[in-house]
């Protein structure tokens, strides 16, 4: 038997201050997007925004509904907007602000398992990794430079 060590790296930033102009940027529309969240039944709103490589820029907010398991995640409400308006188009760079409505969360919120599998398909079908950055409502962003970092393993169509 050997062991097999999977290693992730992630870049800490202490406020969304500290990230690079565009990068702040995006993230700022994410925060806007989280306010226009529909999510009535949780109460925690989530925002998404991402930079395709033609520039243009994609939002997303969660999306619930009264029969719960027919809402959506902001991040695929983003990405399958982005792959149904721009097919094709590479994902550049990807910002996730998570918390309750009122603010109260502060500690970065990573996409759920469901928006990293779709998220790697967008991934593995271009040649760039996708850059993600994820917080709370306020206080540190960590960066992951590839979706493959925070899904390693994945499932993807070389097993079909
Ligand atoms: N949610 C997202 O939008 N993205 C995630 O990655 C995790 C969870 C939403 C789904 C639901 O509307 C609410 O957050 C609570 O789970």
């Amino acid at each position: 038997m050997k062991k097999l060590e999977l290693h992730t790296t992630l870049e800490v930033y202490d406020t969304i201050e500290e990230l690079a102009a565009q990068d702040f940027s995006l993230m700022q529309l994410a925060i806007e997007a989280r306010h226009r969240a529909y999510a009535p039944y949780s109460n925690f709103t989530v925002g998404c925004a991402l930079l395709l490589a033609n520039g243009e820029i994609i939002t997303g907010n969660n999306q619930e509904n009264a029969a719960y398991p027919s809402g959506l995640c902001a991040e695929r409400v983003a990405i399958f907007a982005a792959g149904s308006q721009y097919p094709g188009v590479a994902v550049l760079k990807l910002a996730i602000t998570a918390s309750p409505k009122d603010n109260s969360f502060h500690k970065p919120v990573p996409p759920c398992g469901a928006c990293r599998q779709s998220i790697a398909e967008y991934e593995n079908n271009q040649e760039n990794d996708i850059e993600l950055f994820f917080m709370g409502a306020a206080g540190k962003v960590l960066k992951s430079d590839s979706l493959s970092d925070l899904l390693p393993l994945v499932f993807d169509k070389n097993y079909l």
